[in-house]
């Protein structure tokens, strides 16, 4: 007996599913298993895995209250750590302790906000490509409403006219911005930040600043948050809803802690409200504030990841270059997209999947075609690069056969 509901969920497996399980059932190891599935598909991060460990083994021993229920909406001390991390490392200065709710990864938290603010058919106006997950978190439970704005394109140019066309046709509740964005690794600049809050503005529609990949901007250009003191004058702070979560920056995806923060409280108060449903244990709680607190391994731990991130992403650039393969000029995250569209067999998304079969089948890589973020165009795959640096030569050395496919 399942409901209508859950049958949804059920219809069918998504391919992106399928191949993550495929490559965790056999998984490339270069001694232990040289010829399993290397997935580079899903956004992890797997650099800092010793710093994480060492950090975590010197969590202070648990008391007697981590044994029992805290606020559902996340513990009066990691709540009060978030907002003086958020100070220090997202200069954002204005949430409080009370204006902040944690949940079980920011999914949870994105169908948290989901559940809390929209109703059934309400737009979400984004910047296409986008990461793939918006599209489950938001809709498939509360049925809020993905539209695309193609106003980012491959070369990393912002096109805020066609933004404002977007908006005007679409005339969405929210604008949903990534920033850093996913899965383009493109990080906007203090300009278009502004631009797009002003724009927001006039158009009277909310914001979903989704900052996730905030510390992993490992190129020239420099984050900025849209809470940014900066932004004040603007006067719309009150209509932003900040997201923020562990598996990115501290490459955590399997401790599933997200973070939401807004100073307007009425939506605050929704979100603490449904959090009852999805409250992070006490004992993650209690791990997650002993990592935040300490600013200076907060520092150096992002230090390192950038540093790492950039010499992954040179070693494959120089690689693509080599197979005269263009990608996107990603500064920041942990991907980049790649036009393998001149091995299409034709400009279709069956032949763009026919490409991603041979890829993992054949070569037994996984990453992922560019119709499931919403691309305009065809051939584009999204590549996580953050592996060991033996993995990525790995990957690469099979990428190489990809000639074999025309
Ligand atoms: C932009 C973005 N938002 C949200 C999430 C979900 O994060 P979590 O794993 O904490 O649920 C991801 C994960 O890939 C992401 O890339």
């Amino acid at each position: 007996m399942i409901s209508n509901r859950a049958e949804i969920l059920f219809k069918e497996t998504p391919p992106l599913v399928v191949a993550h399980f495929k490559c965790a059932e056999d998984p490339y190891h270069p001694d232990n298993n040289p010829n399993g599935y290397i997935n580079f598909g899903t956004a992890e991060n797997f650099l800092v895995e010793k710093e994480l460990l060492d950090k975590i083994a010197e969590t202070p021993a648990l008391q007697a209250k981590h044994l029992h229920y805290t606020y559902p909406w996340g513990s009066p001390e990691l709540r009060q750590s978030y907002t003086s991390f958020l100070k220090k490392f997202l200069n954002i200065q204005c949430i409080g302790a009370e204006s902040v709710a944690v949940g079980c990864g920011l999914s949870s938290i994105i169908e948290i906000l989901s559940y809390s603010i929209f109703n059934e058919g309400d737009k979400v106006l984004t910047i296409s490509p986008l990461y793939n997950g918006f599209y489950h978190d938001f809709e498939t439970r509360f049925k809020a409403k993905i539209t695309l704005s193609h106003s980012l394109d491959y070369q990393g140019k912002l096109d805020l006219n066609t933004l404002r066309q977007d908006i005007e046709k679409e005339r969405p509740r929210v604008l949903l911005i990534n920033n850093p964005h996913n899965p383009l690794g493109y990080t906007y600049e203090a300009n278009e930040v502004r631009s797009i809050i002003e724009l927001a503005k006039e158009y009277e529609i909310k914001i979903i600043a989704d900052e996730v990949y905030a510390n992993s901007d490992f190129g020239e250009k420099k984050f900025t948050s849209f809470l940014d003191p900066q932004f004040e004058d603007i006067n719309y702070q009150d209509s932003i809803y900040h997201l923020y979560g562990m598996a990115k920056d501290f490459a955590l995806s399997g401790f599933k802690v997200g973070f939401f923060a807004s100073t307007d409280k009425r939506v605050t108060q929704a979100v603490q409200s449904v959090a009852y449903f999805h409250t992070v244990s006490t004992q993650t709680q209690h791990t997650v504030t002993h990592l935040i607190n300490d600013h200076q391994w907060c520092s150096q731990l992002f230090k390192k990841n950038k540093g790492r991130l950039s010499e992954s992403f040179e070693i494959l650039n120089q690689k693509l270059r080599d197979l005269g393969i263009s990608h996107f000029p990603s500064e920041s995250g942990i991907f980049t997209m790649i036009d393998l569209s001149s091995y299409l067999k034709e400009k279709t998304s069956e032949a763009e999947m026919e490409l991603f079969n041979y890829l993992i089948d054949d070569l037994k890589i996984s990453i992922t075609p560019g119709q499931f973020f919403g691309s305009s165009e065809l051939g584009y795959f999204r590549v996580c690069y953050a592996k060991p640096q033996k993995v990525l030569l790995t990957f690469l050395k099979r990428l190489e056969k990809i000639q074999e496919f025309r």
